[in-house]
């Protein structure tokens, strides 16, 4: 019987060792094809010496967490979501909790928490507390620094603009330290963390995609037992959960998910 694992596997274990990032959540041939690139880029003949190289080169290291982790983002992506959540979701939830405490998991540069804050704002509700988590400890430095580049704030009303954002220079813009202190960031493996319990919403948008059905389920689990009973999981557009009442869930809107009893 042969017992020798094949690189890939070994790969992931050495990389799970290396950097904490579990690749077998991961759907093995994104995984590959995204970091095929790297490794074409610099004459790797396979995972093997792909790790190694990555053990010894900090820049590639960086390199390949990018590629694992990708970071797209826009502030209000899915402009319509964003006005279901500012015209009914959040303020239902403040009439039925009181308060409303919120978290975006897999948060990536902020735009994201930072817009729910600007809703927030708008809405003059104070009662709230934001978590903002990533497994990327890069993307959080940049989201709590709370800078990005004129291209990066496109879709941005005007209006949100001058009364959100402070302009830097001709390139770059700031968040407002009101709306940027109002979310505390922190590094957080959905894979292999601890979710904090007793949230209203839970933000986890684009971020399932990338992951094997397994870890999906997984995620789903624990999210709903992250929610507080009538608290809402939000999804990205193109996310949805088959078997919602696994999970103890119902969809109550396209990409809403409450948590039921
Ligand atoms: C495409 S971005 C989504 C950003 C934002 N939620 C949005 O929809 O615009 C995906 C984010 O998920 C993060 N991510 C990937 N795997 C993760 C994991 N296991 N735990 C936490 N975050 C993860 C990535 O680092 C990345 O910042």
């Amino acid at each position: 019987m042969n017992l020798r694992i094949d690189d890939y596997t070994y790969f992931k274990k050495k990389i799970k060792d290396l950097l904490g990032i579990d690749l077998d959540g991961y759907k093995d041939e994104q995984i590959k094809r995204r970091v095929g690139v790297l490794m074409n880029r610099i004459g790797a003949k396979d995972f093997i010496s792909f790790y190694k190289a990555i053990e010894n080169d900090l820049q590639l290291r960086k390199d390949f967490i990018d590629k694992v982790t990708i970071n797209v983002s826009e502030f209000f992506r899915n402009p319509e979501q964003f006005e279901l959540l500012k015209d009914k979701i959040i303020p239902g939830l403040v009439d039925r909790f009181g308060s409303v405490k919120i978290w975006s998991a897999g948060c990536s540069y902020g735009n994201e928490p930072y817009s729910a804050a600007i809703i927030l704002d708008e809405l003059k509700i104070k009662n709230f507390t934001l978590l903002a988590t990533d497994i990327d400890d890069e993307a959080l430095y940049k989201a709590k620094e709370g800078i990005y580049k004129i291209e990066e704030l496109k879709g941005i009303s005007q209006e949100r603009m001058s009364r959100y954002f402070l302009k830097l220079d001709e390139t770059r813009y700031k968040i407002v330290d009101s709306i940027r202190l109002s979310v505390k960031f922190n590094r957080l493996d959905l894979l292999r963390d601890l979710y904090p319990k007793g949230m209203h919403l839970i933000l986890c948008r684009n971020v399932i995609i990338y992951f094997t059905q397994e870890a999906k389920e997984y995620v789903f689990k624990n999210i709903s037992e992250s929610l507080t009973a009538g608290g809402l999981l939000f999804l990205g557009n193109t996310e949805r959960i088959f078997n919602p009442e696994k999970f103890k869930l119902r969809l109550v809107d396209l990409f809403f998910y409450e948590k039921v009893m």
